[in-house]
């Protein structure tokens, strides 16, 4: 069974085709990201208009390199995210279904990226903890098995993505922060500056807003600081919080894995200290799995599609969508 999923709630492009839920036949990702620098941010009428411009051939692309001009289903992400972006991806995945005749699926886009090491990882073993941390969201989930997820935490301000966009806007490196600090944080001192590890008090809550204005208040401080020095303490305390609530919530719930997901799963400190936190074996997506892609929203569809159905098409966009959770 083909599934041909679709991703655009940012400012990614996507399509992909996955085989019987996990086995990747393609996936092609468009990045906005040059459309966007300049503006040091997503603009999301760019963002929607960019989707319109580039969906078709990204998904002929998918398609063509998949070899298939007939997937089996249609996946596509209906939240969250920027609404513009959703309903282009919607409409071009409803018309699609409709035009072939099989069935749509509506997928969250926050359950995609927990399907990222599903499809990685042939060998995964329940229950997971999972760190999902990317530009919108910072979530910690207690995943039992796919489709069953208990939240244990998330962030009470800031996703710790937008944190790294944040600071990094203001010290200078551009857009996007994540990658920026993390390259530019390998030359400073991680010990330079003592910067807060906020709730640091046995909760699975973050909170990245203080350090974000602990970070600004330093750099008007010490005007003279390097900003590597910043950048690589600010680093050290964003993955210091991460890592150590993760590792301990694996601890307390008895996980089999501890599993990374999610833009901020790209940074190379955090792919080092995670691993290192546990003695149960940890997933790290691939940099392509960790990003915005298609493949995870294919692969979330083909088990929503298996477990409850189809989506109706009058399924709507929803921005502001949640991830459903057991009790
Ligand atoms: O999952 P994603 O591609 O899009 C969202 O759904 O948000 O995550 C994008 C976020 C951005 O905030 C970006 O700065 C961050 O992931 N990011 C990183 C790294 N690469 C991307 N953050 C820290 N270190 C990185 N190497
Ligand atoms: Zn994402």
């Amino acid at each position: 069974m083909n599934v041909l999923g679709i991703e655009t709630s940012c400012d990614e492009t996507a399509a992909a085709v996955v085989s019987d839920g996990r086995l990747v036949r393609s996936s092609v990702v468009s990045s906005q990201i040059d459309l966007h620098a300049r503006y040091g941010g997503v603009v999301p009428e760019i963002a929607g208009r960019a989707h319109v411009e580039l969906l078709v051939p990204v998904v002929g692309e998918a398609l063509a390199a998949a070899g298939t001009d007939r997937p089996d289903a249609v996946a596509a992400t209906y939240g969250p995210g920027l609404i513009g972006s959703l309903l282009v991806g919607m409409s071009a995945a409803k018309a699609l279904a409709m035009s072939w005749d099989v069935p749509f699926v509506g997928v969250n886009h926050l359950e995609g990226h927990l399907f990222a090491p599903v499809i990685e990882e042939p060998s995964l073993l329940w229950p997971l903890v999972v760190l999902l941390v990317s530009g919108g969201h910072t979530l910690l989930v207690l995943a039992k098995a796919p489709g069953r997820y208990r939240l244990l935490g998330q962030t009470l301000d800031d996703a710790a993505g937008e944190a790294f966009d944040k600071v990094a806007r203001y010290l200078g490196l551009g857009y996007p922060g994540g990658p920026a600090i993390d390259r530019t944080a390998r030359e400073g001192d991680p010990r330079a500056f003592s910067f807060p590890r906020a709730l640091n008090d046995g909760s699975y809550d973050f909170s990245f807003s203080g350090l974000k204005t602990a970070v600004v208040r330093t750099a008007q401080r010490h005007p003279r600081a390097a900003t590597c020095d910043l950048a690589a303490s600010f680093q050290d305390a964003v993955v210091d919080v991460l890592v150590t609530k993760a590792a301990r919530a694996v601890t307390d719930l008895g996980a089999k894995g501890l599993c990374l997901g999610g833009g901020v799963a790209a940074n190379s400190l955090l792919r080092r200290r995670a691993p290192a936190a546990v003695d149960v074996p940890t997933y790290l997506p691939s940099m392509a799995m960790c990003t915005d892609n298609a493949a995870m929203i294919a692969a979330a569809g083909a088990w929503r599609l298996a477990h409850e159905g189809p989506s109706p098409l009058s399924l709507a966009a929803d921005p502001n969508l949640f991830l459903t959770f057991d009790t």
